[in-house]
Formats: structure tokens, sequence, C-alpha cells
């Protein structure tokens, strides 16, 4: 499969105007130079920041429609189903934007959330989830006591605790793969992170308790001797990691350096474009 696969976008066309121009101009630039050479182009989550009624996804899928003429799936992340954020009324669950709000504004630009439906191409077949975490990648796999992330503060989960909304969302995940027919290239896709080693930051005191929001080993469960290769973010860090025979790669784009991933087959190139 030849793709582009980015992550980690964070647009936000009212807080944050400089930066989202900035990153529209660098995406424009990719798809002058590669989008007529790759099946797909893949977001691996946190693609914009979520406010009631979507704008900023409104204004990012209808851009990427726009300017990408090949077939575009995604991923959602944390971010983009943060619906208590301070200053919002509206009362959507993070259940309803990450499986119904989200997919239903994608199809109006014929992109595929891959959280809802699998994406199949000649050169082979994309699966794909948010992921979210359940502490599996900390040692002792326990949330730290006494740190509260601003997912806790933000999603609306609603009676469901970290490892059941992994556990829902890997279900679906796994049984997509599964169903994926024998022979068929599989690449697949998530937010969150399946192995530790794909954080990429360096293990200390501050990382050790992030890491329990970093991903879930049943990512990796899932994904390992099935998928080529497997992609994620999140973290803000690159990294490749061998997982069995599974190449992962986390994409690694910062707030201000845009990265994006050129895939040929199994080989990974990595551009980084620094804002100026
Ligand atoms: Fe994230």
């Amino acid at each position: 499969m030849r793709l582009v696969v980015l992550a980690d976008l964070h647009m936000d066309y009212t807080k944050t105007t400089r930066l989202s121009g900035w990153k529209e101009s660098v995406l424009e630039t990719v798809a002058r130079e590669h989008a007529s050479q790759i099946d797909c182009l893949l977001l691996a989550g946190d693609n914009a920041e979520y406010a009631p009624g979507l704008p900023h996804h409104k204004l990012l899928y209808r851009f990427l429609r726009k300017t990408f003429s090949c077939p575009i799936g995604l991923v959602s992340g944390n971010h983009d189903v943060w619906v208590r954020a301070p200053g919002f009324t509206q009362k959507d669950a993070s259940w309803t934007v990450l499986l119904e709000q989200l997919p239903e504004l994608a199809g109006t630009e014929d992109i595929v959330d891959l959280e809802t439906t699998t994406l199949s191409l000649a050169s082979g077949v994309i699966v794909g989830t948010y992921g979210h975490y359940d502490a599996s990648l900390r040692s002792p796999p326990v949330f730290p006591e006494g740190l509260v992330s601003n997912d806790q503060r933000y999603c609306d989960w609603e009676t469901d605790t970290h490892a059941s909304v992994v556990a829902k969302l890997l279900r679906r995940f796994a049984d997509q793969i599964q169903s994926v027919p024998a022979g068929k290239a599989l690449v697949t896709i998530s937010h969150t992170i399946p192995v530790r080693a794909a954080v990429g930051h360096p293990p200390n005191y501050f990382q050790d308790n992030m890491d329990a929001y970093a991903g879930t080993t049943r990512l990796a469960d899932s994904v390992q001797n099935k998928a080529t290769l497997h992609f994620c973010g999140h973290s803000h860090a690159p990294a490749s990691v061998q997982v069995g025979s599974t190449l992962v790669h986390n994409v690694g784009s910062k707030y201000t350096t845009l990265v994006y991933l050129l895939v040929q087959g199994t080989d990974v190139q990595r551009f980084e474009k620094k804002m100026s």
C-alpha cells in the first residue's frame, strides 16, 4: 500500500488561527507532491479540537476533501471527544461524538471514519480505532494515585470506566481485523499506543505516570502478527518498534512541527515540517 499518515493535527480554527493556516499550507504541499501517487491519506486522531456542533472538524474535513483527491481514512483521538471542556454548555456524551457525530460528519465529505467502517482499497484493507487507555503500559498497571488527566475532566464516557471503554472499542477492532479476508494486506491505525516502547519518550518518573494514559496492550494483542504496519500518535514523540511481525510507527507530530509518514509497502519515510 502507498499511504501518507498524519497524526495530532489538533486543528482549532479560532484559538490557533496562525497554526491552523500554517498546517493547511503544509498539507497542501503534501497533497501536491504525493496525492496522485498514494492509495490513501490516514489521520491517527486528535485531528481537531471538539466544540459543540463540531465546527473545527467541519472545517478540517472540508479542507481535506477539497485538497486530497485520494481516499481518506481517520480515527479520532481523546481531544476529538472532549465534550466537557470549559465553556461548553451542550451535553453530548463522548460515545455519541465518537460513534455517531464524527462518523456522520466524515461521511458528508466522503471520508471514512474507521471507528465504524473498514476501508477497503485495491491494495489492501485499513482497520482503525481510537483505542483509549487502561494503564496497561504502566508498571505496575494502575493509574497513578492523585494524578487526574484532562480526559477524566473533559471526556464523558457515561457509566464506563477506562477499562470498559478499551474493552468495547477493542472488541470491535479485533472483530474487524478478524473479518479481513486471508491474503489481503492489512494496515491498522489507532490514536493511542500499543506498546510502551512506542510511546517515544525516555523512561523517567514523569513518563512512567503518563504511560498510564498512553495506550493499551490490548491493541498489540489485536494487531501483532496480523497487520504488516500499525500507526499511532497521541504522545507527540516519534518511535518505530517491531511487535511480532508488525512494525509499529508512532508518527510523532508536535504542535509546531508537523510530521507526515510516506509509506510504500513496508518502507516508511518520515518528513518533518517545522513552523517558521
Ligand atoms: Fe491524544
